[in-house]
């Protein structure tokens, strides 16, 4: 398990706003003891994005941020956005930031496990028997759809009336390498795929089925089906159980993924992993909570379980994304709650501490296994 690796990994670090800098902090202290235990060397480059970042380089992201991340082998990242920015115009809005980002390192497949551990169980507002079973993975396609579609913005009509406008567009090679993608996790996990879309109204949906459809062939272990969105976002909550693999467009996979979060019992569990063309990005799905900004009150623990998915899937150790993912579990055995999870008799903690439980729980897990 500790083998000797001479690689060194480098890891940008982008702490951004809100409740951001606090989970990333308490991220990294994992991330440097997993990577000592496992001997994977590191090296860790700060930047700043969104809020920050406007205020540092006067753009939400700075040529020389996105120079520095295409060259790391993973980025972790915070959140973005904040009150201090709400009247920004768009281009100057810290998730301008995000998907400027996003874009810039080819993140095109957005995976959002969602999983219910066991002492969270009560912590959703869905009924225990409706949550138990869930274990699914959103795969979002994070770099087309209605979000970059052009054209987009505001004009006015030959009348002078004004009017705004977005376009969902997707080609097929976005389509076929996020379904190629979503297919081969499927092969790791229980080899179900459901494909969302409203190929009953929209043409871009009824492209995007028809190729996922015609990859499918390659991936012949792989069952397949496919929902229409809304129904989908009500067998989300109906019955979680049924779904593996679930993978869709951007704007679809933003909404389900934030419904799907509830199944966790809080948006603070939820970790993600961006994979693409130009190296891959971890950050937690909550977003900068200004509300409890600086207040040591945040859920580290979606943090942390993003650098289990950095382990796995940047530096390709899966046992030590196994293992944070284990030390989270007995934590919360343990009983340590974040305010977010609502638990009775639980021992609530804050941030800080949060992590110190979970870097306890590291240390008493032996490396050979439980
Ligand atoms: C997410 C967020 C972002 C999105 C925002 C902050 C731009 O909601 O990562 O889900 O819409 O993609
Ligand atoms: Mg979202």
């Amino acid at each position: 398990m500790s083998e000797n690796r001479n690689e060194e990994f480098r890891v940008t670090v982008l702490p951004g706003d809100g409740i951001g800098p606090e989970v990333v902090e308490t991220g990294v202290r994992v991330l440097e003891e997993v990577a000592q235990r496992f001997s994977v060397a590191l090296c860790l480059d700060y930047d700043d994005i969104g809020w920050a970042a406007v205020k540092r380089y006067g753009v939400p992201l700075a040529d020389e941020t996105l120079d520095r991340v295409r060259k790391s082998d993973a980025v972790l990242l915070g959140a973005v956005g904040g009150a201090e920015a709400e009247s920004k115009d768009f281009a100057l809005r810290p998730e301008a930031g995000l998907l400027a980002l996003r874009k810039g390192m080819d993140l095109y497949a957005n995976l959002r496990p969602v999983r219910i551990l066991a002492p969270l169980l009560d912590a959703s507002p869905l009924k225990p028997e409706i949550v138990k079973d869930t274990d699914l993975l959103v795969v979002r396609e994070l770099v087309g759809g209605i979000y970059f579609g052009e054209p987009r913005g505001r004009e006015r009509t030959e009348q002078g009336e004004e009017r705004a406008l977005n376009t969902m567009v997707y080609t097929v090679s976005q389509i076929e390498r996020v379904a190629r993608m979503a297919f081969s996790l499927a092969m790791e996990r229980r080899k179900r795929v459901v494909s969302v879309d409203k190929a009953n109204v929209l043409d871009v949906s009824l492209l995007w089925r028809e190729v996922v459809t015609r990859i499918h062939p390659e991936f012949p272990e792989v069952e397949l089906g496919h929902l229409y969105v809304d129904n989908c976002a009500m067998q989300l909550i109906r019955a979680p159980e049924q779904f593996d693999v679930i993978v869709t467009g951007n704007l679809f996979g933003d909404i389900l993924s934030d419904e799907a979060a509830v199944l966790a019992g809080s948006i603070g569990m939820l970790p993600s992993a961006s994979l693409g063309t130009q190296g891959s990005l971890y950050e937690p799905v909550h977003g900068s909570a200004p509300d409890i900004a600086g207040q040591d009150k945040a859920n580290p623990l979606a943090t942390i379980l993003s650098v289990a998915m950095m382990f796995r899937y940047a530096f390709g150790l899966k046992e030590a994304g196994a293992l944070i993912e284990q030390a989270v579990l007995a934590a919360l055995e343990q009983g340590f709650r974040t305010s977010d999870l609502r638990a009775e008799g639980a021992r609530f903690v804050g941030t800080k501490a949060m992590g110190d439980c979970v870097l306890d729980q590291i240390g008493r897990i032996r490396p050979d296994g439980p």
